[in-house]
């Protein structure tokens, strides 16, 4: 019988070839959106779109129930619905940093959570969480996405230890720059960039620029789908896969350096002043 995977934000990006990419190699998909109009899936047979904010903890719990019931089963949760919050955290509002964590971390916990029992009465499964390089390390401009990612790493690597003995795997993708709606119309900015009476605002403009120029963008997000299938059905029990040659070699460098060299180059390729 065909897997059966579940994967929250699947409108567009990583999500959306997701989707595509388990359909072709016949796994049954449910692709979970806010707005299932938005859904190209038209051509894919086996893949079901639910409507899914993960911010809704209640439908959460509903689109897991009904697409187990609907495929007869669950395999593989891939948890990626997920935007990004840049700018001085000084300037974000209580709502903006309350709406980061509800789609990034608490969706992830709510989806997991409905997900679990189903995984731990069958003795497997597989929990895909979609973190970032910048689960791992840190550039000026992004705190609080940071905090969200890192946050997300820090709960699959404990969780990771928690669901061996069920026989259910936890892994975390964490994508370099990939070529989605992420940069654009999913950003959210704490202030204008061109608002002059900020005091972050010209480090900002320059946080963007390097964005823009080194290689915000480095994979298609097929390449990170790829990597996620691997992740899906390796059988192993590797917790982290770094996905993008750019995120590699970024934390490879990271490795290999001090801490203080590591700020120093950080510093110099964003153009943020060192004092
Ligand atoms: N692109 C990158 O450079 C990059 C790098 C590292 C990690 N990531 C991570 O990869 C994941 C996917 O992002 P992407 O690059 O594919 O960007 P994307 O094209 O903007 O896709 C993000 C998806 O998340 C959905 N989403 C946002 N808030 C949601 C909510 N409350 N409930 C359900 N779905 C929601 C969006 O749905 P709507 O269409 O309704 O807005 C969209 O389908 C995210 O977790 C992101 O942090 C991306």
């Amino acid at each position: 019988m065909s897997k059966t995977v579940f994967i929250t934000g699947t409108s567009t990006g990583i999500g959306a070839a997701a989707v595509r990419l388990f359909a072709q190699h016949g796994w049954q998909v449910a692709a979970t959106m806010r707005n299932p109009a938005d859904a190209k899936f038209g051509d894919l047979p086996n893949v079901r779109v639910y409507a899914l904010d993960v911010t809704d903890t209640a439908a959460a719990s509903r689109a897991i129930e009904q697409a187990h019931t609907d495929f007869g089963g669950l395999d593989v949760l891939i948890n990626n619905a997920g935007y990004g919050l840049v700018g001085p955290f000084e300037s974000a509002t209580d709502e903006q940093i309350q709406a980061q964590f509800a789609t990034n971390v608490f969706g992830v916990f709510a989806v997991t959570r409905a997900a679990l029992p189903i995984l731990r009465a069958q003795k497997s499964g597989v929990i895909i969480n979609i973190t970032s390089v910048g689960g791992r390390t840190a550039f000026p401009m992004n705190s609080l996405y940071h905090a969200t990612k890192f946050g997300l790493d820090g709960f699959s690597e404990s969780l990771w230890y928690e669901l061996a003995p069920f026989g259910i795997h936890v892994k975390v993708v964490a994508p370099g720059g990939v070529a989605t709606d992420f940069a654009t119309r999913s950003l959210k900015m704490t202030v204008d960039p061109n608002d002059d009476t900020n005091p972050y605002a010209g480090q900002v403009r320059s946080v963007l620029a390097a964005f823009n120029e080194h290689g915000g963008a480095a994979s298609a997000p097929e390449q990170i789908a790829e990597v996620i299938y691997t992740a899906a059905t390796d059988g192993a029990s590797q917790l982290r896969y770094i996905a993008g040659t750019d995120a590699q070699g970024l934390l490879t460098a990271k490795a290999g350096m001090s801490e203080a060299d590591f700020a120093t180059m950080i510093q110099g390729s964003f153009g943020v002043a060192t004092t």
